[in-house]
């Protein structure tokens, strides 16, 4: 996929600062991302939904989401409208986003796309939010600011539970906990980008502050990494 530019080394150097945003589903990532952005008016990149509209034009077509030509040939000629779909958040999709996830030429398709995401920030910004799996350590690995988002696992399945119920959809917590738990084991023991925070990573648990203070302890570091 490509934004009709290069992607290239990256970490804010030459597109101003980078923040770096990863963690496990449903750990509120995607919420703080999203806040932080807004606040600095910095430029928003959910970069699962990447790895989401792969999954959808595959199930599309009819295709094993665990066939690696398949998949590929779908992640390199992705385009920007692909991300406007409706069906992204559906469930069958996130499973099929973490099987395409695992396939080396989807993530190198994907990677160009979001590097250059990070150093040339749409809209003229001056920054740029991005979220994920291997921001922090392999997307963007000299960011300025690295966040790892967790929660447990309870909390994260009670959470998207909610978030299904209040959106209309059918939901059992159970099923919504063993797919979490599915994605989890497949997004951390894949070889190539596992789910890890990067070693200079601050961890913030989102069970235990709630996502307010999520986002001031964020705010906080972010102002005094700026200050230095
Ligand atoms: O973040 P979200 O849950 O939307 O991501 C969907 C799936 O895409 C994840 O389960 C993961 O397998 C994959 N993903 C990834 N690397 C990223 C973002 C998402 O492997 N940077």
């Amino acid at each position: 996929m490509s934004r009709g530019m290069t992607g290239g080394k990256t970490g804010g150097v030459t597109g101003g600062m980078v923040i770096a945003v990863d963690g496990p589903a449903a750990a509120g990532k995607g919420t703080l991302a999203r806040r932080l952005a807004a606040a600095l008016d910095f430029a928003h990149l959910d970069s699962g939904m990447l790895y989401r509209a792969v999954a959808a034009k595959l199930l599309q077509a009819g295709a094993d989401p665990a066939d690696p030509s398949a998949a590929a040939g779908i992640a390199e000629s992705l385009v920007a409208a692909d991300l406007g779909r409706d069906d992204l958040r559906h469930e069958a999709v996130s499973q099929a986003a973490s099987q395409v996830a695992v396939i080396p030429a989807v993530r190198t398709a994907l990677l160009a796309f979001q590097r250059d995401f990070a150093e040339h920030p749409p809209g003229g910004k001056k920054g740029a939010v991005l979220d994920g799996r291997d921001i922090g350590t392999v997307v963007c690995p000299d960011a300025a600011v690295k966040f790892f988002v967790t929660a447990e696992v309870g909390v994260r399945a009670a959470r998207r539970h909610k978030e299904l119920i209040e959106s209309g959809e059918e939901s059992i917590y159970a099923r919504v906990l063993h797919d979490l738990q599915d994605r989890d084991a497949r997004d951390s023991a894949r070889e190539i980008s596992p789910l890890r925070a990067a070693q200079d990573a601050v961890r913030l648990d989102s069970s235990k502050l709630g996502p307010e203070a999520v986002f001031e302890a964020a705010m906080d570091l972010i102002a005094s990494k700026s200050a230095s």
